[in-house]
């Protein structure tokens, strides 16, 4: 397995292009199921979720074609020759349940295996398939799969969300645009990735209105056509490469950046000191003078600050002034990093699902373990600005959410390499 291999360095200076949305194109990327015409997207991000995607879309007979070097993701469902998303795909990636909405959609009826447990929490999809009950499907668990019919069509209804699932959202989206009649989801999530979604199924056809609000009213039609879509730009790449000169000083612009999809997280960057500028082409960032200063997140759906980027943001305050209080909101069991950034000499006190983290002059190069794809990415920036050298393992899931990484921050002046494993 692979490793990287970060060395603490000066300052960064340069330019790091954003790719597109990973959480976008994930769910962009089931809605082909929903029309027998092509749906292509374009600015997609080159990732393994992505490929992992493509290998189940891909299993159910749908035709995936990577142009462009990755960038370009050609798609068509014609035919259907199978409507089971088998275990072994869904257990590597939670977001294989977007094809459950479009295939009960389309088809009337689908089966696919519940993803089960992960890392950062118990994550449930009770939200989706209580969202598709409300449409008329019929629903039954038997040996860990979800067996769905709507034998005469999915029909709309009014679905009310009791907690904000993006997911859930997205698949009761996806679906409702070919149910019959008009649907209503009330607190709906509101992540761009919504917007996104909900901006390329109207060029497909669909009726929407609200997305962006927590209330989207979809009046479904009999047939969605085919359309190209650009993925909008990955505001968590874009939140991460930003806390880079933030957390080892210069200056780095992201380009494709925009300030409307990281609002919250860039209030919490100038409470703590750190300028960020709109260019004509991203987003300008550096620190205003000296040390950064300790500041408390509480993460929320957005337009709260994401909890996507909650371990990254736990990086810069190991080494900001003072003390900061970080609150997880969303996800139980998400703070697996503090442990290893501890090992780099970070003060941290956890707590349920409040971390306290009193920032040192300087971190301390370590192994580390990578435990998930966010805080993964948080050890890299971690070692950024540690003394000496930090060796960060198991970086698969690294792989799963950030291109290139290593090329990215080396480009900007960062001393990072990847250590191939056996
Ligand atoms: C998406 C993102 C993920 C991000 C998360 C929150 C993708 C592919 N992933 O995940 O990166 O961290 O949004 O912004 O887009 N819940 C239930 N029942 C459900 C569904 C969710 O109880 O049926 C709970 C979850 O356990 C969690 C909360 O709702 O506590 C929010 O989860 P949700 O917004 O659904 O996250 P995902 O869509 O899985």
């Amino acid at each position: 397995m692979d490793s990287i291999l970060v060395t603490g360095n000066g300052p960064l200076q340069g330019q790091i292009p954003i790719a597109g949305a990973k959480n976008a194109c994930l769910t962009l990327m089931p809605a082909t199921l929903l029309s027998e015409e092509p749906l292509t997207l374009t600015n997609a991000p080159r990732l393994s979720d992505i490929k992992t995607m493509t290998a189940l879309l891909q299993s159910l007979g749908a035709e995936v074609t990577t142009l462009q070097d990755g960038q370009v993701l050609a798609m068509s469902s014609h035919d259907l020759d199978s409507h089971v998303a088998d275990y072994d795909i869904v257990r590597k990636m939670r977001a294989s349940i977007l094809v459950l909405g479009p295939m009960l959609a389309r088809d009337g009826h689908a089966v696919v295996s519940l993803p089960g447990g992960c890392a950062i929490g118990a994550r449930p999809v009770d939200l989706h398939l209580k969202a598709l009950e409300a449409m008329g499907a019929e629903l039954e668990l038997k040996e860990g799969y979800v067996h769905a019919k709507a034998p005469g069509g999915l029909e709309g209804g009014v679905v009310e969300f009791p907690l904000v699932s993006v997911g859930a959202t997205e698949n009761a989206l996806m679906a409702a645009t070919l149910a019959k009649g008009s649907t209503v989801l009330k607190n709906a999530a509101r992540e761009p990735e919504i917007v996104d979604l909900a901006q390329c199924l109207r060029k497909m056809g669909a009726q929407i209105e609200g997305e962006g609000t927590s209330e989207i009213t979809i009046q479904g039609v009999d047939r969605l056509h085919g359309a190209t879509h650009p993925v909008v730009t990955d505001r968590i790449e874009l939140g991460t490469f930003m806390l880079a000169p933030a957390i080892c000083g210069g200056e780095v612009e992201c380009l494709g950046g925009r300030i409307d999809l990281v609002e919250a997280f860039c209030e919490r960057l100038d409470a703590a000191g750190v300028s960020v500028e709109e260019t004509d082409v991203g987003l300008k960032v550096a620190r205003k003078n000296g040390r950064v200063r300790a500041v408390d997140v509480v993460t929320e759906p957005f337009p709260g600050f994401p909890t996507d980027l909650q371990a990254q943001m736990m990086a810069l305050m190991c080494t900001a002034e003072g003390t900061s209080v970080l609150e997880e909101k969303i996800f139980e069991n998400r703070f697996m990093h503090a442990p290893e950034l501890m090992r780099m000499g970070a003060k941290i006190d956890v707590h349920g699902g409040t971390a306290t983290v009193t920032g040192v002059e300087r971190l301390k190069g370590a192994p580390v373990m990578a435990t998930d794809l966010r805080a993964s990415v948080s050890l890299i920036l971690a070692g950024l600005a540690a003394e000496g050298e930090t060796l960060v393992n198991r970086v698969y899931h690294l792989d799963r959410g950030y291109e290139r990484v290593e090329e990215k921050l080396g480009n900007v002046g960062a001393r990072i390499e990847r250590v191939q494993g056996e």
